[in-house]
């Protein structure tokens, strides 16, 4: 039974994903959201006005408010390292979203701030608490496709400047294809089979420049940064071998996000970024693809849920699912692929992380564990 004494939260970074977490904020019964800040003041307001939130607060002061025990953050990439280490050097835990950050060095100094301070880190994504993703997990554990041998993820399209309103990030360091979406496939498949051991790949960017097409900025340039097309080679600690592709320079394609074979038949996973979606088995005996409904809840937008499952860990002194060392690990594999394209050969990774722990079955709504 989860630990439902209620975690006072602060929210910086009140901009496009912020919504949903004020949402789920009053649907996760052991969590509170008390404060938010943004360096747009008038954001934080905005938002504190909109969700019903006591305080609208500058950074520091929410970094000085002694009610807030997690910092939740929601700042762009780039920000993401000086916020988190500012928020554990104030004495609170700090989960972020994804990436964990955009080099090593500001990831290890997340993590290494973390364990400096006896505090918690956690790290987006936490699709992989949803209902279709752990009913893959559990397939798995039950051996219904036999031993995980490889698997394929393809997240292609052609980004996000047609309905982002401020896009710029997504073209700067620690965005691209790879670091923006890469967590969500890459943290599905550790869910699903284990941490990876070693990387290459290859990667371009196609266009020196993308046109803002969504309204705010509409006709504005940006300039591009980072590779825009990515095809990764995953070799995991388990010995399968992934692929993964990723691109902002596809129109379109017919690939599934997802699957997974085995020694005894093959998986589609869905949308490794959402909860939801259709799990399929197909076994070698089996003449079509079988669905299976899903054994677990949290199959609508959960996003949040990584942070409550935190707050009850930290109350259960258990590890927290969605932590900084699997955030971390994420981060060391998609960069891993970039600097193996641009050196030309494999690299070997020292940040292997195991499983984390799988949500169990027949949990009433909101509980964690
Ligand atoms: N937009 C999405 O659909 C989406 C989905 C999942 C995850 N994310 C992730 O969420 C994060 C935020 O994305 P977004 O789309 O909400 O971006 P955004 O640009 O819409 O919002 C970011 C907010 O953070 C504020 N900010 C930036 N630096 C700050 C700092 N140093 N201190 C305080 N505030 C600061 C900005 O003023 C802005 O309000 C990114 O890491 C992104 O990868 C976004």
């Amino acid at each position: 039974m989860a630990n439902l004494e209620t975690t006072k939260v602060g929210i910086i970074g009140c901009g496009n994903i912020s919504g949903i977490y004020f949402e789920n904020g009053k649907r996760f019964k052991n969590i509170e959201i008390v404060a938010c800040a943004d360096m747009l003041l008038d954001r934080a307001k905005a938002k504190a006005d909109e969700h019903g939130v006591p305080k609208a607060l500058t950074v520091d002061q929410i970094l000085a408010d002694t009610d807030v025990e997690i910092i939740v953050n929601l700042t762009i990439p780039k920000a993401h390292a000086d916020v988190a280490v500012a928020s554990l050097e104030n004495g609170k835990h700090v989960y972020g979203e994804k990436p964990l950050a955009i080099n090593r060095k500001d990831g290890k100094r997340i993590v290494q701030a973390a364990l400096a301070n006896g505090l918690r880190v956690g790290s987006a994504p936490d699709t992989f608490f949803g209902g279709s993703h752990q009913t893959c997990r559990k397939l798995i554990d039950d051996g219904e496709i036999g031993e995980p041998i490889a698997a394929t993820g393809f997240m292609l399209g052609h980004g996000h400047e047609s309905w982002h309103p401020d896009p710029g990030f997504y073209y700067a360091e620690g965005g691209g294809p790879m670091l923006d979406m890469g967590p969500y496939y890459l943290t599905a498949l550790i869910n699903l089979i284990g941490g990876v051991k070693r990387v290459s790949g290859s990667a371009r960017a196609t266009f020196a420049e993308r046109t803002i097409t969504s309204k705010q900025k509409h006709g504005e340039v940006i300039k591009v940064e980072t590779p825009t097309h990515l095809a990764a080679t995953l070799d995991f600690a388990n010995g399968a071998i992934g692929t993964l592709v990723t691109s902002f320079d596809v129109w379109s394609h017919t690939h599934s996000n997802i699957e997974v074979y085995g020694t005894e038949g093959s998986m589609l996973v869905p949308d490794p970024n959402g909860f939801g979606g259709v799990v399929k088995v197909r076994r070698h005996d089996e003449k079509e693809w079988r669905e299976v409904p899903l054994t677990h809840g949290y199959a609508g937008n959960s996003r949040g849920v990584g942070v409550a499952d935190m707050a009850s860990a930290i109350k259960e002194s258990r590890p927290h699912r969605a932590s900084g060392d699997l955030g971390y690990h994420v981060l060391d594999i998609m960069l891993g692929v970039i600097d193996a394209s641009a050196e030309s050969k494999y690299l070997e990774l020292d940040s292997i992380v195991g499983r984390p722990a799988a949500v169990p079955t027949g949990l009433a709504e909101d509980e964690i564990d």
